[in-house]
Parts: structure tokens; sequence; C-alpha cells
């Protein structure tokens, strides 16, 4: 093939960037004005059926719906990060093999909301490729949804394309979405370029329908790259797979930023534009490899650089490597990079963390805020990098035998890794079971795949029977729900008291019409609650649901409130009255002081968050928050660190909340663009929900956070809040709990109460008694020093007492050892079994060269027995003392050994310890 012949400027990177947003933000009139948002995280916010972001669109996916408001205008541009390597749609194998697939990768993409549509979108997509990127017409085709005639006819028409350019596909190719298991979707309209003859192939054609369009245009060769996709959302899709139309007519775009740059720029593949080819340079020569010569090498470069950076993002936005969910997928991204860098490019060190900062730095100008994050995503990468290399040789060693194995007796095509080898070399040694297809395939041979999910359900199943618990979000019944009834109206900001009506009842995971019966559970839907649903890791509001007596009086015991999306479920038990029924009203009512208690520690938590920062960063650390659970019983915040935070900056940090507390300042709450809040400097979880107006919760100059959660008035009615412990989760993960209010009150005394014990059992004052204790520590250590070698002296003169009397056989020769074989009487019960050791240990002092020695000694119900045997008996007679006291013990109903020269043992039956002493003095011929 030759290299691409382009008539048109190549563009980089960043250029695309600038045009694309500039296209829709400055140059469409005022009346199509598209407001600019940045990145959301990869981690998609309240969509517990997507992994991570796979399309621009995700982040909107309830303004599609209706669900939430559109913005104004209702118009956004973005270039998003996405990611698609999990489930049917994985480019996991295509990547550094294909020339345009990735794992995470940018989305350029506009958006409408019950805006303009078809007859304005198309023409505006071919205004940018041909004008502003400044493609030739010549060069690009279009693909559209086969019965939209509509599209077919905006195309050739309004557009000017000769109908031969414009193919009809069916539902596989133009149709996009949903993006998880329901949502929105439509059909859509593809741009593809045209490479040129060079890149033909002869297959046929393959995915374009010949009966309505007779043009041999093969769109899956690679001669023809998509590299736009616009979707008309206006469909809903349920979790059977019914469309229904959607209230509003929608648009949404996506454009490969590498792919587009790939075009741009006549380059080979993605990875040789600007986005890469600096980072596969920059490997190489780490590496001491070369680009562009060995296949096996460039694809092995080609995939480290695509995973590392995929792992900066991930990392970035919160993930942690784990053995479930996304961070599993972190994991096996990360253990597939690093096999490949040391197998195929000979990486013998750590190197995750050194190219992590080299991808942050070149992505210096489109990412800044990765840079302070370095850190802590490097300190993550080595460690897991060290965990995996510890296993990886020995995993590799034993798949390889494995594979030798196999080939040597394969008999079929059909044979292969098995999916419990490919289980077990998982659950050993870490492999990812992607990764044990990469080696299999690289051998040739295939693995079981379905027999690893087996192996993988049954060991999750197991674990699931252990925990025995369910989420609500594991039920379809409340994803249909969310999509029939919308978000609930929350007004518990405000009110802790509500008339509301009732508008789904669920029991056993069905829906039903009505529930009855005392202690029945069931959850409850109503439009409007004052009950704030567990969310921002503030635990659900407790309460009840009530209705006068005389008019079907009723109570309903609230015991959580959880949510679903924007669905609040309230998870309820019915005390009393006859019948609760869809569609009936009752006054729902929050348990206050509960309420009141969980802000108290959803108030503390963010002070203990902005404190922690603020003095951990005075120590040169930087934390990103992991986590937090507010409940009115205490608080915990999860944070990350590599290091454990020491008791004076624990003092610190509660010295520091709380003297803000006694400077009182009243809570504001503002409602702010995500943009404005992140430029205030608002704190933000990455994983935090993502909208375009966000809740920012202010205390003084002492706290600014993003927060949907219930919080005080003055910071004052906290009173005080107490640090409790400090611990590690999980590696690199540490956790604060404290308690507040009135809690941390009681915290106090109780700490109080117990010194104060303390100290009357010292006869002292409570502040002599840490020093007091540490004295009688010291002494403690003296005495037991003290006491060891009195023992060692005891068990030395026991024995020597008891040579003369008993000793049989002279020593001089192994063949004629001194043997002794005694039961030892009057040892005390708690430590027996040390005497007796020490005693057999001695034997060499007081025996000679060639002794055996058996003793024995009953304490209380038990027996115990300790033999020593010397190496010389051991070699020419045979005795081995494990063996001997093995022997007893059996008799005595019980068992022990050890080593040949010493071995202890116990039993139970006293009776049968004369038998026992007999049986060793026989075999040993006294
Ligand atoms: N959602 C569509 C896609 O991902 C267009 O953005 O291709």
């Amino acid at each position: 093939m030759t290299s691409l012949n382009h008539t048109w400027k190549p563009l980089s990177h960043l250029e695309i960037r600038e045009k694309f947003i500039a296209f829709f933000r400055d140059k469409l009139g005022a009346d199509a004005v598209h407001c600019a948002v940045p990145s959301a995280s990869l981690i998609p916010a309240n969509n517990p059926t997507v992994m991570l972001t796979p399309a621009g669109m995700l982040p909107f996916v309830p303004m599609f719906l209706g669900l939430e408001p559109a913005p104004t205008p209702p118009r956004l541009v973005s270039i998003q990060k996405c990611a698609r390597v999990s489930g049917k749609a994985s480019d996991l194998e295509s990547v550094g093999r294909t020339r345009g697939h990735h794992t995470a990768f940018e989305m350029l993409g506009n958006f409408a909301f019950g805006d303009y549509f078809k007859s304005q979108m198309i023409p505006w997509a071919w205004q940018l490729i041909t004008q502003e990127f400044g493609l030739p017409p010549e060069r690009l085709y279009v693909s559209v949804f086969q019965s939209d005639d509509e599209t077919f006819d905006i195309w050739t028409k309004t557009v000017g394309l000769p109908a031969e350019r414009v193919i009809r596909c069916g539902e596989k190719d133009n149709f996009w979405g949903p993006p998880g298991a329901t949502g929105p979707c439509g059909p859509c309209s593809e741009i593809y370029f045209d490479f040129g003859a060079d890149y033909d192939t002869t297959q046929p054609h393959t995915n374009h329908d010949t009966s309505t369009h007779p043009v041999p245009i093969n769109l899956d060769s690679p001669r023809y790259l998509e590299i736009w996709n616009l979707v008309f959302m206006e469909l809903f899709q349920d979790s059977e797979g019914q469309r229904v139309p959607l209230a509003q007519k929608n648009v949404d775009t996506g454009m490969g930023l590498e792919r587009i740059a790939l075009v741009l720029q006549g380059a080979k593949n993605t990875f040789e534009t600007d986005l890469f080819l600096p980072l596969i340079h920059a490997l190489a020569a780490m590496t001491g490899t070369v680009y562009g010569q060995q296949d096996a090498i460039s694809t092995a470069l080609k995939i480290v650089v695509d995973h590392t950076r995929f792992l900066v993002w991930v990392l970035a936005d919160g993930v942690l490597p784990s053995n479930d969910g996304r961070g599993y997928i972190a994991r096996m991204i990360l253990r597939r990079a690093v096999r490949f860098a040391r197998q195929k490019l000979g990486v013998l060190d750590l190197f995750l963390a050194d190219f992590a900062a080299v991808v942050v730095a070149h992505f210096a100008a489109v990412y800044p805020e990765l840079e302070g994050m370095l850190p802590r995503i490097q300190s993550i990468l080595s460690r897991e990098e060290t965990r995996f290399i510890e296993t990886l040789e020995r995993g590799i060693k034993q798949l390889d035998a494995l594979m030798s194995e196999l080939k040597a007796t394969k008999t079929s095509d059909n044979q292969g890794i098995s999916g419990d080898v490919a289980f077990m070399l998982y659950d050993t040694y870490g492999f990812p079971v992607e990764m044990t297809q990469d080696i299999a395939e690289e051998a040739g041979l295939r693995v079981d795949k379905a027999g690893f999910d087996e192996a993988m359900a049954a060991q999750k199943a197991r674990a699931r029977a252990a925990r025995k618990s369910q989420t609500l979000v594991d039920n379809p019944v409340y994803a249909d729900l969310l999509a029939t009834l919308g978000a609930t109206q929350f007004v518990g900001y405000d009110t802790l008291s509500q008339e509301a009506t009732v508008l789904a009842l669920i029991q056993d995971g069905e829906l039903v019409e009505e529930v009855s019966g005392t202690n029945t559970s069931f959850e409850a839907v109503l439009d409007v609650t004052p009950f704030y649903g567990e969310s921002g890791g503030q635990v659900g509001d407790r309460g009840v649901f009530s209705r006068e007596v005389g008019h079907h009086g009723l109570t309903v015991v609230v015991k959580d409130t959880q949510k679903v999306g924007d669905l609040v479920v309230h998870q309820c038990l019915f005390d009393n009255g006859e019948v609760l029924r869809v569609g009936e009203t009752l006054m729902a009512q929050v348990e206050p002081s509960a309420r009141h208690r969980a802000a108290i520690h959803h108030t503390a938590t963010h002070l203990v968050n902005a404190a922690l920062r603020k003095v951990l960063h005075g120590h040169g650390l930087e934390i990103t928050q992991a986590g937090s659970r507010v409940s009115p019983e205490g608080a915990r915040f999860d944070f990350t660190c590599d290091r454990p935070v020491s008791p004076e900056q624990l003092g610190q940090v509660e010295w520091l909340v709380n003297s803000w507390i006694q400077e009182d300042p009243e809570r504001q709450v503002h409602e702010l663009s995500i943009e404005a809040a992140r430029e205030s400097g608002a704190l933000m979880m990455a994983t935090e929900k993502y909208g375009q107006v966000v809740r920012v919760v202010v205390y003084g100059p002492f706290s600014k956070e993003l927060c949907g959660g219930t919080h005080l008035e003055r910071l004052g009615h906290i009173g005080l809040v107490k640090i409790v412990t400090e611990s590690a989760i999980a590696a690199g993960v540490r956790r604060l709990e404290f308690v507040a209010g009135e809690l941390a009150l009681k915290q106090v005394r109780q700490e109080s109460a117990q010194l104060s014990r303390l100290a009357t059992l010292l006869k002292i004052s409570r502040w002599e008694a840490v020093s007091r204790v540490e004295k009688m520590l010291d002494e403690h250590k003296q005495h037991q020093r003290e006491q060891e070698g009195l023992l060692t002296q005891l068990a030395q003169y026991q024995l020597a007492m008891l040579v003369g009397q008993y000793a049989s056989g002279s020593g001089e020769t192994p063949q004629c050892p001194k043997i002794l074989v005694h039961q030892v009487l009057d040892l005390p019960a708690d430590s027996a079994s040390a005497r007796l050791k020490s005693m057999a240990e001695q034997a060499e002092n007081s025996l000679g060269k060639n002794f055996a020695l058996f003793l024995a000694t009953q304490v209380d119900d038990r027996v115990q027995f300790a033999c020593a045997v010397s190496d010389s008996v051991v070699k020419v007679k045979g005795w081995k003392a494990g063996d001997v006291v093995k022997q007893a013990a059996s008799l005595c109903g019980g068992g022990g050994g050890g080593k040949p020269t010493m071995a202890l043992a116990g039993g139970r039956d006293v009776t049968q310890l004369e038998a026992a002493i007999e049986a060793v003095r026989q075999q040993w011929a006294l």
C-alpha cells in the first residue's frame, strides 16, 4: 500500500478540538449556540447498568429522556473521554491490530434536546467536515438506516450527494443505542472516509441492503473508515427490547478524535497521529526497542501506550484496581500492559509509573488537572505492578508447560485451555482471562471462555450465598419504574413531612396493587417525598407513613430509603391498619432526630474533608476522596493516601474542625453550573453525579463542596467532632471514623472514664497513668526475661537429677545411646508443654552426644509428651522423635509431631498415659 496522498492541510489534535468546539459554539448563528461542557468522569453518574462511559451522550441520558430539564439553550458540545473495553462492544482485541481502535478514546460530539433535528444537523455535519476540516467530498460516503427516507433525501437533495454515495444499511449498522440495558436510542447516519483503491479488498460486501440499493460499497472493508455517527434519538428501549417514541426528538453525534486525526493527518493508523506517536517513540526509547520494524514489537508498543493512557484516565477518575466491576477492568488492562511490556518489549523493572508521567506530560495542554493527580496514580500503578510481577513469571511457566503438553497431545482442533485451568490461573496467579486468551492465541490455542465464566459465576454465587444481600438495582422493576414515573420530587431539604400519593408498591420484587398485614415488608414509590434516599454517602432517612384514624387509618414504618437513579424507593414495614393501595394519599414523615444526627455527621464530614486536605497538603500529601458514609450514628471518610495519617496530624485535623465549628458560619447553598462550581474550587468527587446545575454547600471560608445531602444551617450546631480511629481499608486507601454532636461528647466521656478507671486501679492521678504503665511494661519485660532464664536452669537441673537414676546405655556410641524415658510430675499447668520442651532441648547438655529422651506428663485432663533424639541416633538407629510422640499421642487420642530430633505432642485420654510410656520403653528395648 502506498501512503495516503492527501490534499488538505493536516490539523493537529489541538486544532481539531478547537475547530470542532468553535464550529458549534460560535459559527452557527445566534439561534444555534451550543454551550461547551468539559468531559464528564469515565464513571457514569447514577447509571448502574453502564461500567464506563462509552459515548459522549451518556452524561445527558436523563435530558434525552426528559427526566431532567434540558440546559438552556438546549444544545451542548463536548469532547468526552470514553472507554469501550467491557461487554459485547469491547474493542480490546482490536487495539494495536487495526487502524483505529482503542480501549479509551475521546469523542467529539454535539447534542440537542428537543431542538433541531435531521434537516439542520446533516448539512452542518457536511459543512464541518468539508469546509472546516477541508476533506474532499469525493472521498466521503454516508450510510443511512434502511427505511429512513427522510435522511436519505436530506443527503441527496439538500446536501446534494449523488445517490450512489448514500448507502442504506440495516439495524446492525445504522441503529444506535441504548447505551446500557435500557435507554434512549434511534436510527443513525454514519459518514465514511474512503482511503482509496489501494486499500480495497476483494471480500464481497456484507452490510448493505442490495435490494434497495445496488451500489457495491463494502463498508466493512478497510478501505472505508467510519468517522462520524449522527444519531437521531427519538425512541426509548425498555428492558424487554420494546421501543416507544420519546416525548422529544434529540440529536446525539459522535466523532472519534483519534480517527479524525488519522484522516486529517494522513497517518496509517491512529497511533501514528500526533496524539500517540511521541508516546510510541518515548516508550521505544525507554525499552530499547524500535517502532515500525517488527510487527510483534510495534503492536506491543501500541498496546502498552493505549493501555497506559486508559489507566491514567480511569485512576484519575477514582477507579481503584480490584476484582470486580470497573476495578477489575483497570486491573485487567494493567496486567495486560505489564505482560506485553515484559514479554514483548523486554522490560525487566517497574515501568508503568514512569511512563504514566510521560503520558500525563504529553496531554498537559488538554488535561492539566492530571498533573496534580500523578503522584497518586503512580503509587497505585507501582503497587499493582509489583504485586502482579510477583506471580507473573510463575504463572507464565505453568501456562507454558500446560500449553506444550496440550500441543504434544493435541488430537483435535477443539482442544484448548479449559475453563477450570483459566480460572485457576486467574485465582492463583492473577491472570485476567483476557490475558490468558492473548497468550493462548499466540500459541495457536483457544481458551474455553464459557467454561471460565461458569467457574467464575460459581465462585461469585458462593460469595453471594455467603453475603446474602441483594441491591435494588439488581431488579429491573425499578429501572422500569424510573422510566415510566420519572424522578421522584424531593422536598426534604425544606420540610420533614409532606402529603403524598402512592405511585407504586413493590412486594418480593414484583409490582402489586395493594399491601396489607402487620409486619409485611414492601417498597413504596411516592410522587413527592421528604425522605432522603441513600446517596452521596449519606444513609437513607427513616420515619413513618400515616393516615388519620377514621379515614382508613394506617401506620407504615419506613426503615430505610434508597435511590435508583432519581427514583426514591421507601423500604417499608406495614404496621397498623387495613390496607394500602396504589393511588392513595398519606402523610410521609421523616424521623426528625435521626435526620438531625445524619445532618450533623454529614456537615462534619465536609469539615473533616477540608481540614484533612489542608493538614496533609502542609505535609506535601495530596489526597482524593474515595468514599464516605454518613449516618445518624457516626461518619467515616475514605481517601487515597499511601501512608497512615500520624496521631499529630489527626490532632491538627480535629483541632481545625472544632475551631471552624466555633466560628459558627451560616450555611449557604448555591445552584451553579458545573463549570462555575469547578472554577470556584468546590470539592467534588470524581464519581459525583454530573449535571448541568449542581448544588454547592458552603460554610464560610472553611468548606465548599458539591453535595446533594442534608446539612445543618449553622456550623455551631455540630457542637463537637471527635475522631475515633484511622486505619487502612485497602492498599493505598485510608479511613477516618468520627462522631459529632452528642455522640462526640459521649465518646470523650467514655475515653475519659477509661482513663479514670486506670488511674484508680494504679492509685495515682490520671496525668501519671501513662508514664506509670510504661514503667510497668518495662518491668514486666524484665521479669519475663528473668523467668525464662530461671526456667532453663530449672529444666537443666531437673534433667541432671534424672540422668543418674534412669539413663540406660553408655552413650559412647550411637549404637549404644543413653536412653531416658520418664514421667515428670507436678509441672505448672499453664507452662507444662514449654517446660517439657525446654527440658528436651537441654538433653544434649545432660546426656552427651548420643541419646534418646522421652518425657511425659499429665496436667489436669491432658497428657503431654516431648521427645529428643540426637542426630547420630536418628541416623544409625532410625528412631525419629516425631514418630515416637505421634505414636504415644495416638494411644491417648491425640496427635502432634515435629522433626526427627525434636517433637511435641499431646492427648486427652489420661488413662492411657502409662501404656504410652510403656510402648516407648519397649520400642527402645529398655
Ligand atoms: N452515541 C453515538 C456513538 O457513540 C454517537 O455519539 O456512536
